[in-house]
């Protein structure tokens, strides 16, 4: 048995949201182990300062090597991806990927009038982190592409809420979505793990014409070809040899109540959550 691959792949989120990418990334790769801290105790990131934002992923990252073991880290959270990428990725042992480039390629591959918007927290947007990431991927495919960037306050609150419908979130997608309509992008990045909860609000402000891009599935493919590429994925012979499917452990942590996390969490991410344990152990 191969050590080195059954390690699991570390991932972090500001709270629940991340389980959008952890879904994604259970469905791809369902034989890979997985560990996921969700900062709820501290959440939300997306209105606080880029050096708390990264102090906060740094304790959470070296947790994720030091107490878990980790192969890989995965930063599913946009907010913190924006701002602390560059120093995870310095200061890890491990490779660390997170959702802002993988999401950023999909918009541009995705538009065809190379005209596209993201939205995000105050945080991620503030950050330029999407600015300079849709910049590096038009430029990987040779392509001049305009990106309008707009946050998009309030939006996570709705989600937390549960409240994805109805006359009060459509009002407020219409009032902040409206410099985006108006710059007639044909591709909207989801910048944010709350965001997808909320595509059919926002698909429908934004007519059908418009494309929405999910990091979550993006960033999924780029974890998959980073293990390949490292030699780390858990492949079927690396497990259990005598068993055509497998499947991976799923451990979930949460700084804040964890009671609430499992419940809320499990309406997020499905049933692979059914228990929550407190971080940091
Ligand atoms: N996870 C955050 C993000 O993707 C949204 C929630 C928060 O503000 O913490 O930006």
């Amino acid at each position: 048995m191969n050590v080195q691959v059954d390690r699991p792949i570390g991932m972090f989120d500001s709270g629940f949201g991340g389980l959008t990418v952890a879904r994604a990334l259970i469905d791809k790769m369902p034989n890979e182990n997985l560990v996921y801290i969700g900062d709820t105790g501290r959440y939300p990131y997306g209105n606080k300062s880029a050096s708390d934002v990264r102090n906060f992923a740094l304790e959470i990252a070296n947790s994720l090597v030091n107490d878990f073991d980790v192969k890989m880290i995965v930063v599913a959270c946009n907010t913190a991806a924006s701002v602390a990428l560059l120093e995870l990725q310095s200061s890890l042992s491990v490779p660390v990927i997170g959702v802002v480039e993988p999401g950023a390629r999909a918009l541009v591959r995705a538009t065809e009038n190379n005209c596209v918007a993201v939205i995000g927290t105050v945080g991620t947007i503030a950050s330029g982190a999407y600015k300079n990431a849709v910049a590096g991927a038009s430029k990987e495919i040779n392509r001049k592409v305009s990106l309008t960037a707009t946050a998009c306050p309030g939006f996570v609150e709705f989600v937390e809420r549960d409240e994805t419908s109805g006359k009060a979130v459509t009002e407020l997608a219409e009032k902040l979505l409206a410099p985006i309509r108006d710059a007639g992008v044909d591709a909207l990045l989801l910048g944010c793990t709350h965001y997808p909860y909320l595509s059919a609000v926002i698909g429908q402000v934004m007519g059908s014409d418009v494309k929405l891009i999910n990091s979550a599935d993006a960033t999924a493919s780029v974890v998959r070809e980073a293990l390949a590429q490292n030699k780390i994925a858990r492949s079927v012979q690396s497990g259990m040899p005598d068993s055509p499917r497998f499947f991976g452990s799923h451990e979930f942590y949460s700084s804040g109540d964890i009671r609430h996390f499992a419940e809320l969490g499990r309406r997020f991410l499905g049933p692979e959550l059914s228990v929550a344990k407190q971080w940091p152990k």
